[in-house]
């Protein structure tokens, strides 16, 4: 069973857009392993986002991450279920996403584009090591 780690940021939460995100996921045939509600404090975004830090958008990245409750999940499907994932969200930019996926349905703002779905295989790896240690 191949594994990745969703974010639902807090603008979806805030919105309450959980149900659709996740029903969207969950209609494409991917399930649930793990879930968790809970605010990402500075130490654990500074974890996940290890790749951002120092660029221009990094300091706004972190105190929105960490602005209200995320539902961080570990979502489980076939081989590569971090490409599927990302097939669904659409690109970063929700302006420049298509209709159809998350984002392009969803949103409008490039920060607060609703979710976050890890980029390759290693990246799911390491960040499901950071918010689902006890997941194996
Ligand atoms: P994510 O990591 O959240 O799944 O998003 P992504 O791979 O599509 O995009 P990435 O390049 O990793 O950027 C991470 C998040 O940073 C915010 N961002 N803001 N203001 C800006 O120029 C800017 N660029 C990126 C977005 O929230 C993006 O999802
Ligand atoms: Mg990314």
């Amino acid at each position: 069973m191949n594994r990745t780690l969703v974010i639902c940021k807090p603008d979806a939460v805030e919105r309450g857009l959980v149900g659709e995100i996740v029903g969207r996921l969950e209609r494409k045939g991917l399930r649930l392993a793990a879930g968790s509600l809970r605010v990402i404090d500075e130490q654990t975004a500074a974890r996940h986002y290890e790749e951002h830090v120092g660029k221009a958008f990094y300091g706004e990245l972190v105190s929105f991450i960490g602005r209200s409750p995320s539902l961080v999940l570990a979502v489980e499907g076939p081989e590569d279920t971090w490409r599927i994932v990302r097939t669904l969200m659409g690109p970063t930019n929700p302006a420049e996403a298509p209709p159809g996926t998350i984002r392009g349905d969803l949103g409008t703002d490039l920060a607060e584009n609703l979710i976050h779905g890890s980029d390759s295989a290693e990246s799911a790896a390491r960040e499901l090591a950071i918010f689902f240690p006890e997941l194996r």
